[in-house]
């Protein structure tokens, strides 16, 4: 150390420090080994008399391409340096890594004689590297795994939806076929109270739940009797009274529950003969008291109603129903809504027609 300090240097001293700390070797043109230094010893847990005049592929492990040799062998037979990492491995099987600089070695007369290199060991970093490898695909492989649950919990819920759409419809259908209504009854219902809805302002998630619900008008004649239900006369006023009674039948019936759509189902059974200058039942409520879906489902079904050829009737001209919605306008009808059907009754008319009974 001293020397050091008077400014020489201590050639034994550096050998030393660099046999220890720089993982080195030198081979002869062949790649047998000639010179190891304790630092390569350590790392490679192999003596120095065990790698000496053996070739360098001693501490070469399975894993690594033989492309990588060739390539390295390709660039020192051309005279040049190669520089590469390299996986290696220890006497006992442990792996390793360096990052090796290899270049030719000559004698005083500039014969290249062997090949010398100095390794670092990036054994730490390329665990790291591998375990960040391995991180990520198991990144991968859990997002695809959420990604595929999704798939599969939307597609349930999509399932769910349509199922309770089918059942609902169904109980409608149900309701209609009880009174002898024509088969598209409800279906062109549901369209026009879609449509009605859409062109009145609400938005289109709502849209579609009224869409869905609105079928469900007439649930409640379930609960009539045939004989009321289909008398082919007038009705008494006694039987119109148990005639009427369909709109909290088919309210109780689907009040207790707490899904939306249901909800508005229960409000359209209850309120869609309610009428807007309060004379219609069963409360009598008054114009905006009744709901919108209550006011859309009652346009709807009446639009329909007299459109079609009943047992009893035969569909009225459209010049008729037009004539009357212009007048019950603020009595039986939202005024506001009529203006909106009856300026937009193109696109009525098309539903009917695409679901027309024959
Ligand atoms: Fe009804
Ligand atoms: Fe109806």
């Amino acid at each position: 150390m001293n020397n050091f300090l008077n400014g020489t240097i201590d050639l034994k001293y550096l050998l030393h420090a660099f046999d220890k700390n720089v993982i080195f070797s030198a081979t002869d043109l062949k790649g047998c080994i000639v010179y190891v230094s304790d630092a390569f010893c350590k790392i490679s847990k192999y003596k120095s008399q065990e790698l000496i005049n053996k070739n360098h592929n001693i501490v070469r492990h399975p894993d690594m391409p033989s492309k990588v040799f060739k390539d390295m062998w390709d660039n020192l037979l051309g005279g040049k340096r190669w520089s590469g990492e390299i996986k290696n491995r220890a006497k006992d099987g442990s792996e390793y890594w360096v990052l090796a600089k290899i270049e030719p070695y000559f004698d005083s007369d500039g014969k290249k004689i062997g090949y010398h290199a100095v390794r670092e060991d990036i054994t730490a970093q390329k665990k790291v590297e591998q375990l960040k490898e391995n991180l990520e695909n198991i990144n991968d492989h859990l997002e695809k795994q959420i990604e595929e649950r999704i798939v599969e919990v939307v597609s349930l819920n999509r399932d769910i939806k349509e199922t309770q759409k089918e059942i609902i419809f169904t109980m409608g259908a149900i309701g209609e076929s009880r009174c002898k209504e024509t088969g598209n009854h409800v279906t062109r219902v549901a369209e026009y109270s879609r449509i009605l809805a859409e062109y009145s302002g609400m938005d289109k998630f709502n849209a579609e739940m009224l869409k869905e619900a609105s079928p469900m008008h007439d649930i409640g004649k379930i609960g009539i009797a045939d004989s009321i239900l289909n008398k082919p006369a007038k009705l008494t006023s006694q039987e119109r009274e148990i005639m009427n009674t369909h709109v909290t039948l088919g309210y109780e019936m689907l009040r207790h529950t707490d899904k939306k759509l249901l909800k508005i189902a229960a409000t359209v059974a209850h309120e869609h003969h309610e009428k807007w200058d309060g004379s219609g039942y069963p409360r009598g409520l008054k114009g905006e008291d009744i709901s919108i879906y209550g006011r859309i489902t009652a346009i709807a079904d009446v639009f329909d109603a007299l459109g079609s050829n009943r047992a009893y009737k035969k569909a009225w001209k459209n010049k008729d129903i037009f004539q009357m919605f212009k007048d019950e306008k603020g009595k039986h009808f939202d005024p506001t809504l009529v203006d909106i059907f009856l300026n937009n009754i193109d696109d009525f008319l098309a539903v009917r027609d695409k679901f027309y009974d024959y």
